[in-house]
């Protein structure tokens, strides 16, 4: 039964879902980490697998860029499909002098000025709280490998560049950092009644200016890729 953007059959995508942005970062998860991983769809080149970690079916799905292809993968895998827990891995710039590079920011709440909340469903929402058991759930794992995890609101937004860079609204809004598809997650998750999350890897400092390199990018990134898929077997 596929939908207009995804051609997986219902049987093809897992329960649980990991969605990176990038569709080489769904294969190079697949690749590394699932057992027996399977293309299960390729249409526009938003790549996913399905394969098993742990013996748990899990699907590894690429969102794209944005509020407004997240919210279209969101949307078709809670409501076309079985999907019960979605956890965004991503990347982040941080608004806190202290959430430096290579820190891990799991989303406690969103914060969006976005038309997207007006225009899906004639609301009016810019805060969005994440789901609690799935944060308890990482929180614990993260815990027990020792890692550090620091919770915290995120700021979707919906431009990259930005000739503004005046952030103290945000701050004062209590947002932490910084990216682009969180908030569709979450108001998706929200109307289906779904669980969603976000982890974020803080890829550069906006107000220190500080930026990650690549090779600690990919270390950094292996740490918060085990840590969003020992946490999703475990819902
Ligand atoms: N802005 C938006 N999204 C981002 C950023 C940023 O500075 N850094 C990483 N994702």
């Amino acid at each position: 039964m596929p939908t207009i953007h995804i051609e997986s059959q219902k049987k093809d995508i897992a329960p649980r879902v990991l969605m990176p942005g990038d569709p080489n970062r769904a294969f190079y998860i697949a690749k590394n980490y699932l057992e027996n991983a399977r293309l299960v769809n390729k249409v526009r080149g938003e790549l996913a697998f399905t394969g098993k970690y742990k013996g748990v079916d899990v699907t590894i799905f690429s969102s794209g860029m944005g509020i407004g292809s997240m919210g279209i993968y969101s949307y078709e895998l809670f409501n076309d499909y079985n999907v019960e827990s979605i956890i965004r891995i991503g990347t982040a710039g941080s608004y806190d002098p202290e959430l430096k590079v290579y820190d891990i920011l799991l989303a406690d709440s969103v914060y969006s000025k976005t038309y997207f909340d007006e225009e899906a469903g004639h609301e009016n929402i810019e805060i969005i709280n994440t789901s609690f058991e799935l944060n308890s759930t990482i929180m614990d794992t993260a815990l027990l490998k020792g890692m550090k995890v620091k919770q915290g609101r995120v700021h979707t937004t919906e431009a990259f560049y930005t000739e503004n860079k005046d952030y103290s609204k945000f701050i004062e809004l209590g947002c932490k950092a910084v990216e682009m598809e969180t908030y569709a997650l979450m108001y998706n998750a929200k109307k289906f009644m779904k669980k969603a999350t976000a982890l974020l890897t803080i890829s550069d400092n906006l107000i220190t200016h500080e930026e990650i390199d690549s090779e600690s990018r990919e270390k950094k990134l292996n740490e918060m890729i085990v840590l969003a898929l020992e946490s999703i077997i475990k819902k």
